[in-house]
């Protein structure tokens, strides 16, 4: 029998199973909690059990997930499709040893890069600008935006914005009120073609040109592809490069996180570079019963392809986490979110779940009526600092600690019919009313979640962080045998974008569209100017 079906065996067996009753073992809270460094992740309130853990942990021995993750670490093209090393890891390997890739060290170009960055960041942080635009998407823009509000309280450099989308509302509503004299652009992008990205750096370009300001001197740009930034005319001392072994969405350690480097200074860059080595150290050495990108992983895989919950509530109990939520969409959703296996056959089973959620406790007030009483399970992972940066506020984040725990709880616990039938008793209902009353005050209960704690959401906690997310993606990739780092799913609708251009702008008729297409066009132009 595969691991797969004795999984699916034990879940059967176990859905009536409350997660409560698994706390009758004393040491559940201990047996079903991991640490890494000072992170701490319970995975208790889950209905895995200890069989089911071995046979989820065999799995990921079977598939080899200990021998491929040092294929990964060491530059071999795991990128298979695109053949290419996956190396973001390199970035963060400030004091660690050679990385060789293809047959070259790729340390002393990686150091080279990061001095040129932080004497930038130095000059910039130090000289008159008042703001910095980064300029980008996807990869170039979800990460530098998410750690950059994540690490508000560290700011001490200009004001960074961020313009990403080719709607040209964000760029106009982002120059508006900027004084184009005392602002940067960088213009982030690994392939430096991206239409959104280029379309958004000519406006900007065009804006800075006319309020008086000097794209020659007030524009950077952070790409793979030097040819082309030179081709827009940006100077090559303003140019930070990166290879392509450094994918989209795993690229914020590098020159896609000078916008970061910038609003928080070299220094804690650098302690945000070094808490993801920290968490690539514990990934390399952990036991995997101990490691928690691994442990992740495995309860990822049990709750979606296991389970059948087809998506993952990611809960920050912590407001400046509120863009962790869209970061994770494209890190787990672009990498994972794939319908073959590595040989190109259809993949057997379901691939990367949906990945939602917002901060806590917003949420709580907008759709968390449907985690606790809808009819679909999602398991949800909470996160959440003991500590707050705003001490005079103490009390503030006691409430916000009791709400996450609370809503845990509550997902586990649940509301029993009689207990409901006795609160609606206390309400005055008698009678058929009072069972009917009772019935939508009932929750199910046995809603799994885990819980992610830290001390206190840092430079160092947040490098932790994400590069455990990256790891996690990674070990359930490894496990459901794709590809994680390609993303040609993204490809069939650039290329129609491109060849419906002409006819949205009317130098092409729209005989050859399907007929939806041709009649959404038509409103368009009827409607449009
Ligand atoms: O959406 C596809 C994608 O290629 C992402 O993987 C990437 O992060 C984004 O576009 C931006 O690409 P670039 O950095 O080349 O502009």
């Amino acid at each position: 029998m595969t691991h797969w079906q004795t999984l699916s065996d034990q879940h059967a067996a176990v859905t009536e199973r409350k997660i409560t009753d698994l706390f009758k073992a004393s040491d559940r809270e201990s047996d079903f909690t991991a640490q890494a460094g000072d992170m701490y992740f319970d995975y208790s309130k889950t209905n895995i059990d200890a069989a089911t853990r071995e046979t989820l942990l065999a799995l990921a021995r079977d598939a080899q997930v200990e021998a491929r993750r040092e294929e990964m670490f060491s530059g071999v093209h795991i990128n298979e499709t695109e053949d290419r090393a996956v190396l973001h890891t390199a970035l963060r390997n400030l004091d660690g040893d050679a990385v060789m890739v293809d047959g070259e060290n790729v340390m002393p170009a990686i150091h080279d890069t990061l001095a040129a960055m932080r004497s930038f960041a130095t000059e910039v942080r130090s000289g008159s600008y008042t703001d910095v635009i980064n300029i980008g998407i996807g990869g170039s823009d979800l990460g530098p935006a998410m750690a950059v509000r994540a690490l508000a309280p560290y700011h001490d450099g200009p004001r960074c914005h961020f313009v990403s989308n080719v709607d040209g509302a964000d760029i106009a509503d982002t120059l508006r009120g900027l004084n184009a004299k005392t602002t940067l652009v960088i213009v982030a992008s690994k392939t430096f073609t991206t239409i959104e990205t280029m379309t958004n750096a000519r406006t900007a370009r065009a804006w800075m040109t006319d309020h008086g300001g000097d794209p020659q001197k007030q524009f950077a740009a952070l790409s793979t592809a030097q040819d082309k930034t030179a081709d827009f005319g940006i100077d090559p001392s303003r140019v930070f490069g990166f290879e392509d072994w450094v994918g989209g969405r795993y690229s914020v350690w590098g020159p896609i996180g000078l916008s970061l480097m910038i609003a928080i200074g070299p220094k804690a860059f650098d302690a945000f570079l070094r808490g993801a080595q920290a968490m690539d150290v514990h990934f390399r050495a952990a036991d995997l019963q101990e490691n928690l990108p691994v442990l992740l992983a495995l309860v990822g895989i049990w709750h979606n392809q296991i389970g059948g919950h087809a998506t993952r509530a990611v809960l920050p109990y912590d407001e400046r986490l509120g863009l962790l939520p869209n970061y994770l969409q494209q890190l787990e959703m672009e990498s994972n979110g794939k319908g073959v296996l590595r040989s190109g056959a259809d993949s057997p089973r379901h691939t990367g779940p949906v990945v939602w959620g917002a901060a806590g406790t917003n949420g709580q007030h907008a759709f968390y009526q449907l985690i606790h009483q809808g009819t679909r399970v999602i398991p949800c992972e909470f996160l959440l600092a003991a500590e707050g940066h705003e001490p005079e506020l103490a009390h503030h984040h006691q409430l916000l600690v009791a709400n996450c725990l609370a809503q845990s709880k509550a997902l586990m616990q649940g509301r029993s019919l009689e207990e409901a039938t006795k609160i609606a008793a206390t309400k005055g209902f008698t009678g058929p009313d009072l069972d009917r009353q009772a019935r939508h005050r009932v929750f199910p209960g046995n809603r799994p979640s885990t819980t992610l704690l830290y001390p206190k959401l840092d430079p160092f906690t947040l490098g932790q962080i994400i590069a455990l997310y990256e790891h996690r993606v990674f070990v359930e990739g490894i496990i459901l045998d794709i590809i994680s780092f390609d993303q040609w799913g993204v490809e069939l609708g650039k290329e129609l974008a491109t060849s419906l251009q002409p006819v949205v702008e009317g130098t092409k008729d729209a005989s050859e569209e399907d007929g939806s297409t041709a009649a959404l066009i038509d409103y368009i132009r009827r409607h449009g100017t």
